[in-house]
């Protein structure tokens, strides 16, 4: 049984209000789930409320049947997450489904980076992670799921995204010490790690790249509508490691059986500064 096979069953999305945790929100109201956005800014999540609303299959939102609620926090903050929880506890006695999507990043050289983005990065990806996990672990039920997103860049490092590269690195390690402490109550972990998807962040992310990081053209950014389906087959294929595409499947191939040319391979692909 997965969450997939309950009755009504009630995800919470951090970074539910934008991008790759919106797409996954879309999903799941149309699987009748109860979804719950947590973000930090109230006009985004009220926006994707409504957009929500729009969609559910039934248009029975806000009755008993589905709900839709809104959450404004901050992952990185054991104040704001207590506060969250406080507010849920009203209106939701379980999650079934807890996706970690909340997430940012900063591409620069580690010495262009300030004290703070070096700090968020860490606090949100990582830390704000495992904070939000804690905070919510006592209403998962026996065969609820957590999933975590990660990134290819939790698999190798590029040039330009130390900080980032070192919190996706760990959400990678994170999960997979909580899918084995986890194991006797089962709970299901998963930890996802895609490639470039195209979402705001992912634009803002051009839009700060230094001149350096862009002397090589990337791979076409996955749509986030692709990679939702992707974890939801992975939540119920019971696959701890989702690879939403055949190009990180290979490099995770490469990585584990031939890593002295895969280092060879991607120091010639990607730019340096
Ligand atoms: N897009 C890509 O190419 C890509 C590739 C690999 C992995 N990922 C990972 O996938 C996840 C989603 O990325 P995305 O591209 O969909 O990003 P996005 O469109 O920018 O969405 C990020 C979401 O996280 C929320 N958020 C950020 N900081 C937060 C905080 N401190 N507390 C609570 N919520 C916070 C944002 O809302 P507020 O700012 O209002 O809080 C927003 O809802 C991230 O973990 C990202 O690292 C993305």
């Amino acid at each position: 049984m997965t969450v997939f096979d309950m009755d009504g069953p009630t995800a919470l999305i951090t970074g539910g209000s934008s991008g790759i945790g919106f797409a996954i929100a879309t999903d799941l109201v149309k699987l009748n789930f109860n979804v719950i956005l947590l973000a930090r800014r109230k006009e985004l999540l009220e926006k994707a409320k409504a957009e929500l609303e729009g969609i559910a299959p039934s248009g029975k939102v806000g009755s008993s049947d589905q709900k839709i609620a809104t959450v404004s926090a901050d992952v990185s903050s054991v104040h704001s997450l207590k506060i969250a929880e406080e507010n849920l506890r009203r209106s939701f006695d379980r999650i079934d489904l807890l996706v970690n999507c909340a997430g940012v990043v900063k591409p620069a050289k580690l010495d262009d980076l300030s004290d703070e983005e070096i700090l968020n990065q860490i606090q949100i990806n990582l830390l704000g992670m495992m904070l939000a996990t804690r905070q919510f672990l006592k209403y998962i039920p026996e065969n609820g799921s957590i999933v975590n997103f990660s990134s290819a860049l939790g698999l190798f490092g590029l040039a330009g995204y130390t900080a980032y590269s070192a919190s996706k690195f760990g959400v990678v390690g994170f999960s997979d010490a909580l899918r084995r402490e986890l194991l006797s109550k089962r709970i299901s972990v998963h930890v996802v790690c895609p490639p470039d998807v195209d979402t705001p962040q992912f634009k803002k992310e051009h839009e700060d790249m230094p001149e350096w990081m862009r002397t090589k053209e990337r791979p076409k950014a996955l749509p986030a509508s692709l990679v939702s389906r992707r974890v939801i087959s992975g939540v119920k294929h019971g696959k701890f490691l989702i690879l939403p595409d055949i190009s990180t499947r290979f490099l995770d191939f490469m990585l584990r059986f031939f890593p002295r040319l895969s280092r060879w391979i991607l120091d010639g692909m990607f730019p340096k500064p």
